[in-house]
């Protein structure tokens, strides 16, 4: 098997520790010669990097491991990028959750203004990335986590149309496989889920075991019956366990298929504002727990000078997957995962052009999705408003324009009301003046 040399971008992301340690433990099907970590933040990167060099001499000395804040070191004679970044940081993801919920609007990292936000932060960076790294190693598959990934995935789909390797994933669709395998008590590598939507924006419609049996009318029923926790619950805030709860009151309202828990913003926004406070968000919560935690866990081990009898990682689902994911396209092993890619007629019914997240089977030549034919009317009628929405929010960035960026929050089903969505956009502009384009 081939040793692959990888980059993290976004190094000093709480999310590293999770994936080094899923690089350790996925060696035998992914084998590593260099791993480099890159971050704009000298300081960031440098505990993250400093745990990860007792990580690696613990657990695999033959693995060349270092840190950078350099983009030649970090970019050169890779195989696979794993990029992860946040323009911006907590501050300004604070921001995208505290403006809107002031104004009596869903904030959320992804979903609503918030999104669009980080969107229009988001496709610089994303955009100067891919151009570095097609200059130093123009053959390494950038795999991406960056969010919001909807918008990040529909940008540089328009900026580098002839890109076959680059591919946005989304940890959300496994972390909802894990759970459903939990509560069927079923190992949810064996299942063949059939899966359509944009990214945080989607539905599972059949959950196949490995009997060829659809065990979604059975988990749906559990569910209805039992409520919906997460796999890792005792590892998650409050606002993870409310979040998954929620399944349950879409699965009343909407019984076809198993949504995804973003959809909770799009199809409960009043009840979703009543429960947010817009003094204390995910941010704070975030900031106060997970980030904490990782930076100080990452200096005691630096202090003691070993990792062994820590358990810094946080959530498996998404160390593993993107490891997972880089070894099925190295190996050709043909894996099946959910994934972001170029409709182009998977969903019949739907533009050619959406970005949508969908079952695929993974080799050398990249995504393979499965078709899934047409979708009912509701579904459609769904997705097509978000899609005119990404859509608008990547014109606006690209066109600079404030028209658009008008048209865009107004479609969004957290906003709806034109005179609401310019309030937004005016306090977001001013907010973002660092990051974004002047809009005109
Ligand atoms: P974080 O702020 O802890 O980490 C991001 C890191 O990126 C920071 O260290 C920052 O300095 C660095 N960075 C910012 N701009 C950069 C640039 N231009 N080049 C290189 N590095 C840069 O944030 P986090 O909570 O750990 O999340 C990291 C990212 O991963 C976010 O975009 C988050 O939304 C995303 N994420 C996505 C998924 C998914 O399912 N798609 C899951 C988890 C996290
Ligand atoms: C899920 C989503 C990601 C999101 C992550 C963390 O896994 O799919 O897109 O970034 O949760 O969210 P948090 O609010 O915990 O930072
Ligand atoms: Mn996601």
């Amino acid at each position: 098997m081939k040793k692959n040399n990888i980059v993290v971008v976004g190094g000093g992301s709480t999310w590293t520790p999770g994936i080094l340690k899923a690089m350790t433990k996925h060696l035998d099907k992914f084998p590593i010669n260099k791993l480099v970590l890159y971050d704009i933040d000298e300081k960031r990167q440098a505990v993250i990097g400093e745990f990860g060099k007792i990580l690696f001499r613990e657990e695999a000395p033959e693995v060349d491991f270092s840190y950078t804040t350099d983009k030649k070191e970090a970019y050169s004679n890779v195989d696979f990028v794993f990029c992860q970044m946040r323009t911006g940081g907590y501050d300004m993801r604070d921001r995208d959750e505290k403006i809107p919920l002031q104004l009596g609007v869903i904030g959320q990292e992804t979903c609503g203004p918030g999104g669009f936000a980080y969107g229009m932060r988001s496709i610089r960076d994303m955009e100067e990335m891919v151009n570095d790294v097609r200059h130093y190693s123009p053959d390494a598959w950038i795999l991406n986590y960056t969010n919001p990934a909807a918008i990040v995935a529909l940008a540089l789909d328009k900026i580098f149309p002839e890109e076959d390797k680059i591919l946005n994933i989304c940890d959300q669709p496994v972390n909802l496989l894990r759970s459903f395998g939990k509560l069927l008590d079923y190992d949810a590598d064996k299942f063949e889920p059939v899966y359509f939507g944009l990214n945080h924006f989607g539905w599972f419609t059949h959950l196949y075991d490995e009997f060829g049996k659809d065990r979604a009318p059975e988990l749906k029923e559990m569910i209805l019956n039992g409520g919906f926790r997460p796999v890792d619950a005792e590892q998650r805030d409050q606002s993870w366990l409310d979040t998954y709860a929620m399944v349950e009151d879409m699965l009343r309202d909407f019984p076809d298929y198993l949504p995804n828990t973003y959809l909770q913003y799009y199809l409960y926004p009043d009840a979703k504002l009543a429960k947010l406070d817009p003094n204390w968000t995910r941010s704070d919560e975030v900031r106060n727990g997970r980030e904490k935690k990782v930076f100080t866990e990452c200096r005691r081990i630096i202090k003691n000078g070993t990792a062994k009898d820590s358990d810094i990682v946080h959530n498996d689902a998404h160390g593993d997957m993107i490891v997972e994911v880089a070894a099925s396209i190295a190996n050709n092993l043909r894996k099946t995962f959910v994934v972001i890619v170029r409709n182009e007629g998977i969903v019949a019914n739907l533009p050619d052009d959406c970005m949508i997240e969908v079952a695929a089977s993974l080799g050398v030549n990249g995504p393979r999705p499965y078709a899934v034919g047409k979708i009912g009317t509701f579904y459609k009628g769904m997705i097509e408003g978000q899609h005119a929405f990404e859509q608008l929010t990547v014109e606006a960035y690209l066109e600079e324009s404030y028209d658009k960026a008008l048209q865009a929050l107004t479609l969004n089903r957290t906003v709806v009301d034109a005179k609401k969505a310019r309030q937004v956009l005016d306090a977001l502009i001013e907010a973002n003046k660092e990051y974004w384009p002047t809009l005109k």
